[in-house]
């Protein structure tokens, strides 16, 4: 199944990932509170599969709302969508579904109340099914970089599971081997939470896609002795400027990929670009409970009382971006005029696929 789905019956069906990979369970939510609570107890996660949470959460919230008039019903879907977007505050896609649901309700002003239940249950399914397809054109523009034989080293879990299905960076990994390249994928386990071990260890297996599992650690070993071909991240949230949010220990191996002269891709779907954050510095950075550091799986590993810092995402500056693959194309420097560029060619009926001018040489090829 897909990582979330309105069920006929008026709920939402999601995989429990805090579960995976040792059991598949799939809860089922009639209240939109849950689903805000499911968001931040990351039973779902990843930016565009908490956009989608957030719109079928929205949906439920019009079906539970007891308004008989549209001023009522509009009431009521703000207050949801306030608790939906307190949940997590830095996965962009988040803001921008809950926008477009609302969007959608404040327009549909002369619609029955039934009706504009459905409305919104149809337009929260068009979220879900634009995000497949748009990681399979996110998947076809970014292959073109990945040539037969490539090692791939990926963070966290930009999969299927951190989307309504395919993923971002995996889908380029998918596409690829689709294509028939042979290629192996590097998994970062991705402390604190393991997402890496947890998830992108999970899909890729259940895919047969080579892979192997490594501590974050050895991530700049393998870069300096020439071990990677390409590093393929996500994105919760890119600026205006290029700058890319990401999981944390995302910006340590930008960096360790420039000094090796690797060429580093984020790979974000138009919904995932804040044009009108400038920099990453103005992203808010999330910060979670200390247990995640402290007790991973549930086991202590650390004294009592311990302080700690637990931020999920770290900014990497764009100058260390070879360059953003979206559904559009793929995004070179100057990202100011390239991401605006691929966001406004979504927008145009039948956007054409737009490729930039290419990364600069310094960031093409390993050094000799
Ligand atoms: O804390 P998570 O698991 O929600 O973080 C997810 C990521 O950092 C992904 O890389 C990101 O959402 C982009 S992939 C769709």
């Amino acid at each position: 199944m897909r990582t979330i789905e309105w069920n006929a019956k008026g709920t939402v069906k999601m995989i429990d990932q805090r579960k995976l990979p040792l059991e598949y369970v799939v809860v089922e939510f009639d209240d939109y509170r849950d689903v805000a609570r499911a968001i931040k107890e990351m039973y779902i996660r990843g930016a565009p599969a908490i956009g989608a949470a957030a719109a079928f959460g929205l949906a439920l919230a019009a079906k539970q709302s007891p308004a008989t008039t549209h001023e009522g019903l509009l009431t009521d879907l703000e207050a949801a969508a306030d608790l939906l977007r307190a949940t997590r505050p830095t996965a962009v896609n988040l803001f921008w579904a809950a926008d477009r649901m609302l969007q959608k309700a404040r327009a549909s002003e002369q619609t029955a109340a039934d009706e504009l239940i459905q409305e919104l249950v149809a337009e929260a399914q068009r979220i879900a099914d634009e995000d497949v397809e748009t990681n399979r054109r996110m998947g076809a523009c970014g292959a073109t970089l990945i040539e037969d034989g490539f090692n791939i080293l990926t963070h966290c879990n930009a999969g299927a599971l951190a989307t309504v299905d395919y993923g971002t960076a995996l889908a380029v990994v998918r596409v690829a081997r689709e294509q028939g390249k042979r290629i192996h994928v590097w998994v970062d386990e991705t402390r604190p939470r393991l997402q890496g071990a947890r998830l992108t260890a999970w899909e890729l297996m259940n895919e047969g896609i080579p892979m192997t599992l490594v501590a974050d650690s050895v991530a700049g070993h393998l870069l300096r002795t020439g071990q990677v071909d390409i590093v393929l991240v996500g994105s919760d949230r890119t600026a205006a400027n290029g700058d890319v949010v990401n999981k944390i220990g995302t910006y340590n191996l930008a960096v360790l990929a420039r000094e090796n002269g690797v060429p580093f891709y984020a790979v974000v779907p138009t919904s995932t670009i804040d044009l009108s954050t400038p920099t990453g510095d103005d992203i808010p950075i999330e910060t979670r409970d200390a247990r995640e550091v402290t007790h991973p799986g549930g086991c202590q590993v650390a004294p009592d009382g311990v302080r700690v810092l637990n931020l999920a995402f770290d900014v990497t500056p764009h100058r260390y971006v070879t360059g953003v693959i979206t559904e559009n194309g793929i995004a070179y420097p100057p990202f100011k005029h390239s991401l605006r560029r691929m966001v406004s060619d979504g927008r145009k009926p039948g956007g054409s696929i737009l490729r930039g001018a290419g990364p600069a040489d310094s960031q093409r090829t390993k050094p000799g």
